[in-house]
């Protein structure tokens, strides 16, 4: 609820994005049900998680516990549901997931599969999938302590180091079977994390708290009609997207957009500038980052009609100007003597581009302006593109054509320096 009005749901298109896809084998071992808190960890960082089950693993959890978790189908055989009526897409099912996927992440690993990896056998899905991907793999064992320490272990685990499998160390404590030592699977969320760092993800958002507005904002002329902007809110999700697979809690603050947010943001739907500025002004002190993307309307009608306006001439609207959410960002923030959280505004612009953007970035008080030339169609509003300058007291940083989300993510390693580059300046000043 915002403002005393349900906030309305719209319906959700899934965007293509670049979304990183992990293949999780589960394998046989009691620990196979903690498979189903990585699915969750991986999926809270916005990645695509589809499991691979051996037989065995089956024994322990039903597949359908992963299916209802990761939202994919998951694989269980080799030739699709059953094996008297091999379906031709699953023979070959293997290949096309090893050629789709990001990273092979085993959790649990046992003895059994370590060994057929380390032998090069390929007798099922998941031992077929190691043999054709070329993805990294990651292995996360968990067995009984006696097992983990014999020989045939260790040197069939030596040898998938030396291929560059990355085995995510057990730990030790009370195993299933009664018995205390090594052998226990590592803590979901470190092996989450192991997997986040082999793709190359770093964690260095975890802890923090972003903020972010996409879209834009209706504001009514009557119940049928309003004014509005070309904002699609790509950009706003795709910031949401990678802070959230860097480990930032993120909090999404959305105009209407046909987009679905993702699943692991806090997300809140708002309508009118009004709207926006009150969930925004409601959650700004908790944030460290707030990334204003929405394309706030400048306006608002005043004399918005409660009944549907009947065609009858000329209409004339009486436009007030709204508040300016990121304006006021920047006065609570000096009001309060505070530095934190990091302010960084977007500047959609046609002409005098960075003259522009830096006005706007001393009236506002923000710490950083990303200026985009908004009268190119193929960047900027509703394209999967965009190319901006990350515009600073004293920088203009070009990041050059790309996706929107490969864009955020640059704008997030700078919202990271500046801020270090700030703490560093004035390390006495209150957060
Ligand atoms: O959503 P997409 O289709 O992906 O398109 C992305 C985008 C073009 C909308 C985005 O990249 C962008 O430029 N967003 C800012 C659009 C905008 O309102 O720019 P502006 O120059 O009018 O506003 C400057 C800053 O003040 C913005 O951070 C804006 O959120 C903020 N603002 C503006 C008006 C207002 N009343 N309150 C505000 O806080």
């Amino acid at each position: 609820m915002v403002d005393g009005r349900v906030a309305r749901t719209w319906p959700r298109i899934k965007v293509t994005r670049e979304i990183m896809k992990i293949a999780l084998g589960v394998s046989g071992g009691i620990a196979a049900y903690k498979a189903a808190e990585i699915v969750r960890h991986l999926q809270e960082r916005g990645l695509q998680v589809q499991v691979i089950m051996t037989a065995a693993a089956q024994e322990f959890v039903r597949p359908l516990t992963f299916a209802a978790l990761s939202g994919e189908k998951v694989i269980t055989s080799m030739f699709g549901s059953s094996a008297e009526e091999p379906n031709l897409d699953s023979a070959v099912e293997h290949i096309s997931v090893a050629q789709s996927i990001d990273c092979l992440l085993v959790a649990p690993v046992t003895a059994d599969v370590i060994a057929k990896f380390a032998q090069g056998i390929a007798n099922d899905f998941l031992s077929t999938l190691y043999l054709a991907t070329s993805a990294p793999v990651i292995i996360a064992p968990a067995m009984n302590v006696n097992m983990w320490e014999h020989p045939a272990t260790r040197a069939n685990l030596e040898i998938l180091r030396r291929r560059g499998v990355q085995v995510v160390e057990p730990g030790s404590g009370y195993l299933a079977c009664g018995m205390v030592g090594a052998g226990r699977l590592a803590e979901p969320e470190q092996i989450a994390a192991a997997t986040l760092e082999c793709l190359g993800i770093a964690q260095d958002f975890a802890g923090e708290t972003v903020l972010i507005t996409a879209g834009p904002t209706h504001e009514p002329i009557d119940p049928v009609r309003y004014l509005g902007n070309r904002s699609s809110g790509k950009m706003g999700y795709a910031l949401a997207e990678a802070a959230l697979r860097r480990g930032a809690k993120v909090v999404l603050v959305s105009g209407p957009t046909a987009l679905q947010p993702p699943s692991a943001a806090h997300s809140i739907f708002v309508e009118t500038a009004h709207q926006m500025r009150s969930a925004v002004l409601d959650r700004w002190e908790q944030a460290s980052f707030i990334i204003m993307a929405a394309a706030v309307a400048d306006y608002h009608v005043k004399n918005f009609a409660s009944e549907k306006i009947k065609r009858n001439g000329p209409m004339e609207l009486q436009l007030e100007p709204n508040a300016d959410i990121l304006a006021d960002l920047g006065s609570l923030r000096h009001a309060a003597g505070r530095t934190s959280p990091m302010l960084i505004g977007f500047a959609a612009e046609t002409g005098n581009l960075l003259e522009n953007a830096r006005a706007k970035l001393s009236k506002k008080r923000a710490d950083a302006m990303v200026l985009n030339d908004v009268s190119r169609p193929e960047i900027g509003f509703n394209s999967d593109r965009n190319e901006v300058t990350i515009v600073t007291s004293s920088d203009a940083i070009l990041v050059p054509e790309a996706s929107k989300l490969k864009v955020a993510q640059r704008i997030l390693d700078e919202a990271l320096r500046l801020r270090q580059t700030r703490a560093a300046l004035s390390p006495s000043r209150s957060s």
